[in-house]
């Protein structure tokens, strides 16, 4: 058996999963967002390990087979999120996560001081608020005498590997998302760091996502019952696990994942396509692959936004259970997504959502089926970048949140004009960790060969042509939206 654990932004899933990639166990725990002020968002590091530990030897108790059966444990992490050490290993602040938004200056300053083309060039990215690099500038500017003892940073899922087994590291698919990593030369860049004044000791050694960086601590063997021989190997960015766990592995292959973010992501062979930063350009969980990716801040964040504002004590299935008595276009309500700003195609930090078309006649169930739609535009505006950069996207494999429900699969079908497939298991991220960890402990030869035994489309939703013409009339009136939002903020 192997472990995937995928700490993600609203709850650490653990998966336990056997050599035929059958997920035998799973355990969750949630943690909360510290959301200070407007655009403010942070995590204690802390809860992250107290509810893995906790997640873990829950998994152990209830596991049939003997605990020496359990080879390898890896990681998925949500992206972006700085965490500062001091030299003793210890704790600074809480994590500034992806999604925190405080740093629109900095970016300024990152455009300013190292211009654009030159930050494209080396990165393959532009300076974005939820991005690692502006983060750090921002904790250097406010926060001095925190930034002046930081030995070095980390990002999530390397912070609870460290604590799992006292060593610390990062690998290319979480490095590649602070903005400090030469992309292509797979090295942090000197340039940047002598430009922002940042020690080059900051940033923790990279190693690639299979590799095996220990073994867990004594402590952390007795508190979850995991025997101390078990391998850890490094693991990846929760959009690079995502796509593992997704058998995206191959040109041509394309995810869409709907989970706190929602993402559309598109792998990529070599580090030379182009997309002059309209979309995430990342080092991929595949040794030497890249991916491309466009990003919805407010994915499943928005629906739980709605559910927890405005249907208090009704489950995710409850509050679904009546959206396809609703007809496309929610009786003219229109919903968009912004309630943290926006990455795709937008990059706007400032922006907020917004429901329009509101009639004294909608019920709970339109404006639940018009947030769903305003999502799934969202994440359209991606699939439409990469589609006007002539890539040819036919077939998207859904996984997250947003796989779960048929009406939604049925919704990304007709709204994204494409063949939407399901797989056996919507957990792409602690699956592609687990994969990771497969792969790390020599079951298989390939990531390649570990996916085809592993990843198994239960189903597939076709476009409607009735529908698909239906959606382009309410896709072509929500992209004019943001425009005549935008003075709002
Ligand atoms: C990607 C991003 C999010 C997080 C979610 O750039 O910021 O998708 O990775 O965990």
């Amino acid at each position: 058996y192997v472990v995937g654990i995928d700490l993600g932004t609203s709850a650490v899933k653990i998966l336990l999963v056997n050599q035929s990639g059958e997920v035998c166990q799973e355990v969750s725990r949630a943690y909360p967002l510290i959301q200070e002020k407007s655009g403010y968002s942070e995590q204690r590091p802390e809860e992250w390990v107290e509810k893995t530990i906790d997640g873990l030897a829950e998994l152990v108790r209830d596991f049939k087979g003997h605990p020496n059966d359990i080879q390898g444990i890896s990681f998925s992490g949500q992206m972006h999120g700085l965490v500062l050490l001091n030299k003793e290993n210890e704790i600074l602040r809480n994590a500034i996560l992806w999604n925190d938004t405080r740093t629109t200056k900095q970016c300024e300053k990152i455009n300013e001081i190292v211009g654009k083309e030159r930050l494209l060039e080396i990165t393959k990215n532009p300076a974005l608020e939820g991005f690692t690099l502006p983060k750090l500038l921002w904790v250097k500017e406010f926060e001095p005498e925190i930034y002046n003892q930081a030995a070095v940073f980390l990002l999530p899922k390397d912070y609870l590997r460290y604590r799992l087994t006292g060593e610390i590291h990062t690998e290319y698919s979480d490095a590649t998302g602070t903005l400090l990593l030469n992309v292509k030369e797979k090295q942090w860049s000197e340039e940047l760091c002598t430009k922002f004044d940042i020690p080059l000791h900051l940033c923790p050694p990279i190693v690639e996502s299979h590799d095996c960086v220990g073994t867990i601590t004594e402590e952390v063997s007795i508190l979850t019952g995991l025997s101390r021989e078990v391998k850890v190997f490094a693991g990846g960015a929760d959009n690079a696990c995502g796509a593992i766990g997704s058998g995206i592995l191959k040109e041509g292959n394309t995810l869409c994942s709907i989970g706190t973010s929602g993402v559309v992501l598109s792998y990529e062979e070599h580090g030379e396509q182009d997309f002059k930063g309209k979309v995430h350009y990342f080092n991929h969980s595949k040794e030497d692959a890249f991916y491309s990716m466009g990003v919805t801040l407010a994915a499943g964040y928005s629906l739980s936004w709605f559910k927890d504002t405005f249907a208090e004590g009704v489950n995710f299935e409850q509050l679904l259970e009546d959206v396809d008595l609703v007809s496309i276009g929610s009786n003219g309500l229109m919903f968009t997504p912004y309630l943290v700003g926006e990455r795709t195609p937008h990059a706007d930090s400032i922006i907020r959502g917004c429901f329009i078309g509101m009639d004294a006649a909608h019920k709970r169930s339109d404006f639940t089926r018009a947030v769903m739609e305003g999502i799934t535009f969202s994440l359209n505006e991606s699939i439409e970048i990469f589609r006007n950069n002539g890539k040819r996207i036919d077939s998207i494999i859904s996984i997250g949140g947003g796989a779960k429900n048929p009406i939604w699969l049925q919704m990304q079908a007709d709204i994204f004009n494409a063949t939407i497939i399901k797989l056996s298991s919507e957990q792409g991220p602690g699956m592609g960790a687990a994969m990771l960890a497969a792969y790390g402990c020599n079951w298989f030869e390939s990531l390649e060969a570990c996916a085809e035994e592993f990843i198994k489309p239960i189903t597939s939703y076709k476009p409607v042509s009735e529908n698909v013409k239906q959606y382009e009339k309410l896709y072509s009136i929500y992209k004019q939206i943001y425009s005549s939002t935008k003075e709002l903020n």
